[in-house]
């Protein structure tokens, strides 16, 4: 692509991240300090099938959140999201904006994007995605950014809240689902699409579910309510819960032959555009 930044990942649309299949239960993994923060978290394995790529971790304030404040800062990552899963968070941007997202709200955050972190709630708990897993983070108001910054200077944070006007139900065969946007398509240059995928409990999936398929993109996936039923390729039928970290390499053939009427995911592809071919 023409136009788009370069990553220090050195991946882009043309040359997309792989992500190896397997899966993280929800209550697998264990909960360590995330220094200078105030929060705890568990590795999902994102890094391990990535090759370092993206690192993905479920966070929680650590004790009653109250250390959880941090100073400006701004870090190197080409990529940095979170959603949040329970409480909520509050936050300061280089935009004097100040933004205190809740339950399924979702934060993007570009490449030196100053912000601190003003609280968390004591019931806090996000997804967090960041990219590549080594990066470097810069305290302070006033510390100056690389001159590499410059690149992304027009990028800003994209917060989204979880309200009914933003799911737009799908096309054709995904007619039953409810899809809302995440806002990393466009500042990502169509590198990473990050969505949630919502049964409309008014109106059930047809029995059968999905069929075999492959995408050509690499994802994970994470169950935020309900569960879901999926074969894939090469390993035993399962049922995954809210909390489950799934990931599908591209081309992985699968099928998603039941799910909870009230199942709903996040899902994140790379590249955002994608094809899909049942088999
Ligand atoms: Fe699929």
């Amino acid at each position: 692509m023409s136009n788009a930044t370069t990553w220090r990942s050195g991946w882009d649309v043309d040359n997309p991240l792989g992500i190896e299949t397997g899966a993280v239960a929800k209550d697998e993994g264990t909960w360590e300090p995330l220094a200078g923060t105030g929060l705890e978290s568990r590795d999902l394995g994102l890094e391990a099938n990535t090759g370092g790529g993206l690192l993905g971790r479920h966070v929680r304030s650590a004790g009653n959140g109250e250390d959880a404040a941090t100073d400006w800062q701004f870090t190197d990552t080409d990529f940095h999201w979170f959603f949040v899963l329970e409480g909520e968070i509050t936050i300061a941007t280089e935009d004097d904006e100040k933004v205190t997202l809740g339950k399924w709200a979702s934060a993007y955050h570009p490449p030196y994007w100053r912000h601190r972190v003003l609280s968390v709630s004591p019931d806090y708990q996000a997804l967090e995605v960041i990219g590549p897993s080594a990066y470097e983070t810069t305290v302070g108001e006033d510390a100056p950014k690389p001159e590499r910054a410059a690149e992304f200077a027009h990028l800003k944070g994209v917060y989204t809240l979880d309200t009914e006007d933003q799911y737009a139900r799908g096309d054709g065969p995904r007619a039953w689902s409810l899809y809302r946007d995440l806002g990393t398509r466009i500042p990502t240059d169509g590198r990473i699409h990050i969505h949630i995928i919502k049964l409309d409990e008014e109106r059930p999936s047809p029995k059968g579910g999905t069929g075999d398929h492959t995408h050509s993109m690499a994802q994970f996936f994470y169950p935020i309510q309900g569960w879901i039923d999926i074969s894939t390729e090469g390993q035993e039928n399962r049922r995954y819960y809210a909390g489950d970290f799934v990931m599908l390499q591209r081309g992985t053939i699968h099928n998603a032959y039941d799910a909870s009427p009230d199942y709903a995911t996040i899902e994140l592809c790379v590249p955002a555009d994608y094809t899909t071919v049942a088999q």
